[in-house]
C-alpha cells in the first residue's frame, strides 16, 4: 500500500520513519514546509527526538513538498498542527487545509486517518462533510475516515512511537479493525478498537486535560503554600509514597508545549457550542496561564530583599524551551517571562543551550557573569548542575527556581535568596 503522512513534525516524522522501518509499505512524507523536507532529505531530523534521529540514519524516507506526490495513495495520515488563536479559539485551518489536499487525490477504497488532536465531533461534523462535499464520495461506503490520536512525548527515551498504546475509532467497525491492523504492524503495544470517532477524539482530549487540571491544582497549592511557608515539593514527594490513588504532579513557572495548554480549549469551546460551560477546565487554564507572572512576582520579592527593582537590574533568564533538554519553544512560559521582564525594564541576559541564536550569551558562565538574579525557566541538565558556590562566585543574589530543580537546602548557608515555586 502507499501510505502518505501529511505533516512531518514531532508526530508525523517519527510515524513516517517507523512505518518505513518496520513495514513493507511504500511511505511518502509530505509537508508544506520545504526547509523541513530538505533537511529530512539530507538525513537530518528537523525535530529534537532521539529515536527519530536514529531512525532517519537507518532508513531512506521518501519525502516531498509537492502535492502531486500524494497521488495514488491508499492511506492518508494527517499529522498537522491544531493550535489555538490569540483568543484561545481552536484553529482547525491546518487540518482542514490538509484534508482538502487529500480530497484532490482521494480514490474509492482509500482511508484517511487523522492523528492530530481534535475535539469530539471534528471528524463527524467537519471533516467527513468536507470530504463528502469536495469529492462526492460517501464516508463508510466509498472511503473511510479514522481517528488515531498520537500520544508521543518528544524527548522521552522510554516511550516512543513503537511502544505507546493507541486508541482508534472510525466510520465503521470493519474499517477500525483494518486501521488497527496497520498500526499493529509497527507498534508493539495495545491497539484498542473504539466504538466511534467521537470516543477516540474525546479520549485524547481528556488525557491532556487531566494533566492540565492536575498541574493547575499543584500550581494553586504552590501559591497557597508560599504564604503558608510550607515546602510543597517535600509534601508532594511524601504524598506520593501512598501506593494507590495519588499521582504526583509538580508546580512550575508555567505549562508549555503544543498539547496541554492548547487541547483543553478544544473541549471547552465545543462543549460551549452545545450549551455546557466547563468552569473547572477554564479555571485550570487560568491558573496555569498565571504562573509566568507569578514567577516574575517572586523575582520582584527576591530583589526587594536587596533593595533592588527589576528595572535596570541584570537578570539572567536560563532556558527558553518549554521542556528540559529539548529545543521546543511552542507555548513556552519562558517566552512570557522574557516579555514581562523586558516590559519591566530588566537588563536581561538570555541563555538556552538549545537556542543560541535567541540567546545573547554563548555559555552559562557568561550568563551568570555580573547577574544579580537568575530565573531558571527550563530544567535543562546544565542548569540542574548549578550550585550556590557557582552563583556566589559570580555575585548572584537572587535565585528564582521556576522548575524546582535545584537543591533548596544547599542555599541555607549562603547569602543568596532562593525562591522556588511553592517552596
Ligand atoms: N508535539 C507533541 O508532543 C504531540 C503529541 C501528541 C499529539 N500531538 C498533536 O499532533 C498534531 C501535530 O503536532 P506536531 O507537534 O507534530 O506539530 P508540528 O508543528 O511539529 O508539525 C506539524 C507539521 O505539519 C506541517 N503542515 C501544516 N499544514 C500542513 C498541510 N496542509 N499539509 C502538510 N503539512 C502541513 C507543518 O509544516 C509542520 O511541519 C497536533 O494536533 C498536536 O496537538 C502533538
Amino acid at each position: 500500500m502507499k501510505i502518505s503522512v501529511l505533516g512531518l513534525g514531532y508526530v508525523g516524522l517519527p510515524l513516517a520513519a517507523a512505518i518505513t522501518k518496520l513495514t513493507n509499505h511504500n511511505v511518502l512524507g509530505y509537508d508544506i514546509d520545504s526547509s523541513k523536507v530538505e533537511s529530512i532529505k539530507q538525513g537530518v531530523s528537523p525535530i529534537d527526538d532521539e529515536q527519530c534521529g536514529k531512525d532517519l540514519k537507518e532508513i531512506t524516507l521518501n519525502v516531498s513538498n509537492e502535492s502531486s506526490s500524494l497521488s495514488e495513495t491508499d492511506i492518508f495520515i494527517v499529522c498537522v498542527p491544531t493550535p489555538v488563536l490569540d483568543d484561545y479559539m481552536p484553529d482547525l485551518t491546518p487540518v482542514i487545509g490538509a484534508v482538502t489536499e487529500v480530497c484532490n487525490h482521494l480514490q474509492k477504497g482509500n482511508v484517511i486517518i487523522v492523528e492530530s488532536t481534535i475535539n469530539p465531533g471534528v471528524c463527524d461534523e467537519v471533516l467527513i462533510p468536507l470530504v463528502e462535499e469536495k469529492t462526492g464520495m460517501k464516508a463508510g461506503v466509498d472511503f473511510d475516515l479514522a481517528h488515531c490520536p498520537e500520544r508521543i512525548n518528544p524527548g522521552d527515551t522510554k516511550w516512543n512511537v513503537y511502544n505507546i498504546p493507541r486508541n482508534i475509532g472510525s466510520t465503521s467497525d470493519e474499517a477500525t479493525t483494518r486501521t488497527a491492523n496497520l498500526y499493529r504492524e509497527f507498534i508493539d503495544a495495545e491497539i484498542n478498537e473504539m466504538p466511534s470517532l467521537k470516543t477516540a477524539e474525546a479520549t485524547k482530549i481528556i488525557e491532556n486535560t487531566f494533566r492540565d487540571i492536575n498541574i493547575a491544582f499543584v500550581n494553586e497549592l504552590a501559591k497557597s503554600f508560599d504564604v503558608l511557608d510550607i515546602d510543597l515539593k517535600t509534601v508532594i514527594d511524601a504524598a506520593a509514597n501512598k501506593p494507590f490513588a495519588f499521582m504526583p504532579h509538580y508546580p512550575s513557572c508555567g505549562v508549555g508545549g503544543h498539547c496541554i495548554p492548547v487541547d483543553p480549549y478544544y473541549l471547552i469551546e465545543r462543549a460551549k457550542q452545545s450549551g455546557f460551560d466547563h468552569k473547572f477546565l477554564k479555571l485550570a487554564r487560568e491558573i496555569n496561564n498565571s504562573m509566568p507572572a507569578y514567577t516574575v512576582g517572586l523575582l520582584a520579592d527576591g530583589l526587594n530583599e536587596f533593595s533592588k527593582s527589576i528595572k535596570g537590574t541584570k537578570i539572567a533568564l536560563l532556558g527558553l524551551s518549554y521542556k528540559a533538554n529539548v529545543g521546543d519553544l511552542r507555548q513556552s512560559p519562558s517566552l512570557v517571562i522574557q516579555k514581562e521582564l523586558e516590559e519591566k525594564g530588566a537588563d536581561l541576559i538570555i541563555y538556552d543551550p538549545h537556542f543560541l541564536g535567541r540567546s545573547n550569551v554563548n555559555s552559562l558562565d557568561d550568563a551568570l557573569e555580573g547577574a544579580t538574579a537568575i530565573v531558571i525557566a527550563t530544567d535543562h541538565n546544565e542548569f540542574k548542575a548549578i550550585t550556590p558556590e557557582m552563583l556566589q562566585a559570580k555575585g548572584v543574589k537572587v535565585v528564582i527556581d521556576g522548575k524546582n530543580c535545584l537543591d533548596k537546602a544547599s542555599f541555607d548557608d549562603s547569602d543568596i535568596a532562593y525562591k522556588g515555586i511553592g517552596r
